[in-house]
């Protein structure tokens, strides 16, 4: 049986345009093409530890809409079991993408659905949490239902991840004790840290910080440099695989998907992190959150080519 991971979080359609930059406060620019893609942090990183070789459970809301049936199915044909996603009265949520020549993005999230995923829904659920190896959450739901599958999977004696994103400010400070793994990016972990972070020796002193702060283990994700990894035991930069970069967008789910897919499977650290920056830099050379997400073989491909 493949290791089981669950995630918890959101699910968002995601309406993407191309531009060739991105535009500034007031500015009307002229779009390159649109798109409607099924997306979500949450979400992603559900499609990526299923493609990548776990076996995956959702806990999420979609809205009564038809993005909400079409974010369902994008889920189900992953063979990802949904028995956790509610359909709740209302909008499902939406993201609102513009993706520029550099294939850097900018991004609006409205939560609609995500915003129903509340601990007595978790609660509903419970089997499904007792069922995981690793449970996975993200910051695109509330603060509270984070706080109780954090503290959740921790009672429950599974490897927690929460990858902080999108975050601007300090975390709740008793939600550390349950924290395995803490995947922020630069931004997060400066948000998290209260430090700046722009550099892999300001990486070193972030992670220091919330590893004092209470979380088990941090990996830094460093966009093209890679990512650091840190533990009381001192720290590891992770070089990632050069890529052409088409767009961005889900890159950090990928990995965070990958990482998760590949400890649930008992790999070791090192070899879970590589493997997830594999699967990312594979994901940044195609455009779209789910649609660039690789397949386990792709990874496969790509490490021994
Ligand atoms: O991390 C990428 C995701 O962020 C997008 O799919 C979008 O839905 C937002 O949640």
């Amino acid at each position: 049986m493949p290791a089981n991971v669950v995630v918890i979080g959101s699910l968002n359609m995601d309406l993407v345009t191309r531009a060739p930059r991105l535009p500034r406060g007031g500015e009307t620019l002229i779009g390159e093409s649109f798109a409607t893609v099924s997306g979500g942090k949450g979400a992603n990183q559900a499609v990526a530890a299923a493609r990548l070789g776990a076996q995956v459970s959702m806990v999420g809301c979609v809205g009564s809409d038809a993005y909400g049936e079409a974010l369902r199915g994008a889920l189900l044909a992953e063979q990802i079991d949904c028995q956790a996603v509610s359909t709740v009265d209302g909008s499902s949520g939406v993201a609102l993408i513009v993706v520029d020549d550099n294939s850097q993005n900018a991004i609006v999230i409205v939560a609609g659905a995500n915003g129903a995923l509340t601990p007595a829904l978790i609660g509903c659920f419970d089997a499904v949490l007792q069922a995981a190896d690793v449970i996975i959450c993200q910051l695109e739901v509330p603060d509270a239902t984070v706080g109780h599958a954090l503290k959740r999977g921790r009672e429950l004696g599974k490897t927690v991840i929460l990858n902080p994103a999108p975050a601007s400010q300090p975390l709740p400070a008793d939600w550390y004790a349950s924290i395995d793994y803490l995947i922020p990016n630069e931004s997060e972990a400066s948000a998290l840290s209260g430090l700046p972070v722009d550099s892999l020796q300001s990486a070193e002193a972030a992670a220091t910080r919330l590893i004092a702060m209470g979380a088990g283990k941090v990996i830094i994700t460093l966009g093209a440099q890679g990512s650091l990894f840190a533990s009381g035991d001192g720290f590891e930069h992770f070089l990632a695989p050069v890529v052409k970069a088409v767009d961005t967008t889900a890159a950090g789910d990928t990995f965070v998907g990958g990482f998760a897919a590949a400890l649930a499977a008992g790999k070791g650290e090192a070899e879970a992190i590589r493997f997830g920056q594999v699967a990312a830099a594979l994901s940044v050379t195609r455009a779209g959150a789910q649609p660039s997400i690789p397949t386990l073989s792709e990874v496969t491909v790509f490490k021994t080519s």
